[in-house]
């Protein structure tokens, strides 16, 4: 008798996280394929059965479909690329396997020599180190790698083993675990549950979030892995964002994306705000410390409240103020000129400070004034 499929029905919220890792990998394959990398890696950490009960992919074979549908996938032979996947479960282990070789075998012309799938049955913490690490040293030249790291809850993530993953330059991290259940054991001292929560976090400063009411808890530890994923992590960029439950109004998700590079963070910005609704859920980003939702119209309050407050009271450079819309918001560069600057300097709260061709235009080297009576401007 056939084994039974260790598969379940795919909820809302994972097919969020599925159109954010499709939507990204369709433009980081090609754009690091056309770098002429020799060798180029995804890896997925905790990879699943690789399909649905209904049918849908699992994240790994959203990657394999992200790189050979690719319409310009012939133009990246001279790039190798390696997929790991990692699962601990074995059935769910037998049932990738399986898909790997079914999706092969509906390919029309099979199996790309330039593609190479590592599967491994074992814990993440096992193996991916070894795994990635050893093609980074074989190489001569950087291997761009990009992880996706998707556990049921919060644990066999430690961010010591995230630190020694991806310490190499071009290393990119998609990382989503689980906000409410981090939430509810927070206080709890089971040995057990203290030691993941560390583990996670690298430091015990998660139990500094005890006592905070429900949005100061969530912001506390938000920033706190955020900082730790920067710091510990070795990523310049890191942007959270929360994935809500809409009718329940509560971030079920945290995501974490992390780069070392302004181009990751812009693709990934892309990525996001090209999103279709998701039926009861929606992904929350930030402007600086205001949350901002991706939507199909762009609520552009965030991001006028949140320049208002960065540059009250100074004279800066439109190229500093893009800076900070790039780096420290989630907001694209199409966003914040005409809905944002040219509406200030109409109100009168910015004002030009240097000479300009045209009225209301905002070439990079403009210099604006920003009145300090503007936290009257927040809205
Ligand atoms: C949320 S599911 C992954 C779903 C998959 N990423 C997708 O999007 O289709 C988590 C998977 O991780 C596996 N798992 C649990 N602990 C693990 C560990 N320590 N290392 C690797 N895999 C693990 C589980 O068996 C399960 O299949």
């Amino acid at each position: 008798m056939a084994a039974e499929r260790p598969t379940w029905p795919i909820k809302p919220h994972t097919e969020a996280k599925h159109a954010m890792l499709r939507h990204y990998l369709n433009a980081w394959f090609p754009i690091l394929a056309s770098q002429r990398f020799n060798k180029i890696i995804y890896l997925d950490g905790f990879a699943g059965p690789g399909v649905y009960t209904g049918g849908e992919p699992g994240s790994p074979l959203i990657a394999l479909e992200a790189l050979v549908n690719h319409p310009h996938f012939d133009r990246f032979k001279r790039t190798e690329f390696v997929f790991i996947f990692i699962e601990s479960d074995p059935a769910s282990y037998t049932s990738l396997q399986e898909e790997v070789t079914k999706f092969w075998s509906i390919q029309e012309s099979g199996e790309p020599e330039n593609v190479t799938i590592e599967l491994y049955n074992n814990e993440f913490t096992e193996v991916a180190n070894q795994a990635v690490n050893v093609k980074h040293r074989l190489q001569k030249q950087v291997v761009p790698t990009f992880a996706f790291i998707d556990p049921f809850g919060w644990k066999g993530i430690p961010m010591m083993e995230i630190r020694n993953l991806l310490s190499s330059d071009k290393c990119e991290i998609l990382l989503s675990f689980m906000y409410d259940g981090i939430n509810r054991f927070l206080s709890d001292d089971t040995p057990s549950i203290i030691s993941q929560f560390t583990e996670l976090f690298g430091t015990r400063e998660y139990r500094k979030a005890e006592g905070l009411n429900t949005e100061m808890r969530k912001k506390f530890l938000r920033d706190l892995y955020r900082t730790q994923l920067q710091g510990e992590g070795g990523f310049k960029f890191v942007r959270p964002f929360d994935l809500i439950d809409v009718d329940r109004k509560r971030t079920v998700n945290f995501l974490m994306f992390g780069t070392k590079h302004h181009k990751g963070l812009e693709v990934m910005k892309e990525a996001m705000w090209s999103l279709d609704p998701i039926r009861g859920y929606s992904f929350h980003g930030f402007a600086g410390d205001q949350q901002m939702l991706f939507s199909p119209e762009p609520e552009i309050t965030p991001l006028r409240n949140a320049i208002l407050k960065r540059f009250s009271g100074v004279t800066v450079s439109v190229r500093t103020i893009e800076r900070f819309v790039i780096e420290e918001t989630d907001y694209l560069t199409t966003h914040y000129k005409r809905q944002v600057l040219r509406v200030l300097e109409k109100e009168g709260s910015v004002k030009c400070v240097s000479p300009r061709k045209r009225r209301y235009s905002y070439p990079l080297g403009t210099m604006l004034h920003f009145s300090s009576d503007n936290n009257a401007q927040l809205f």
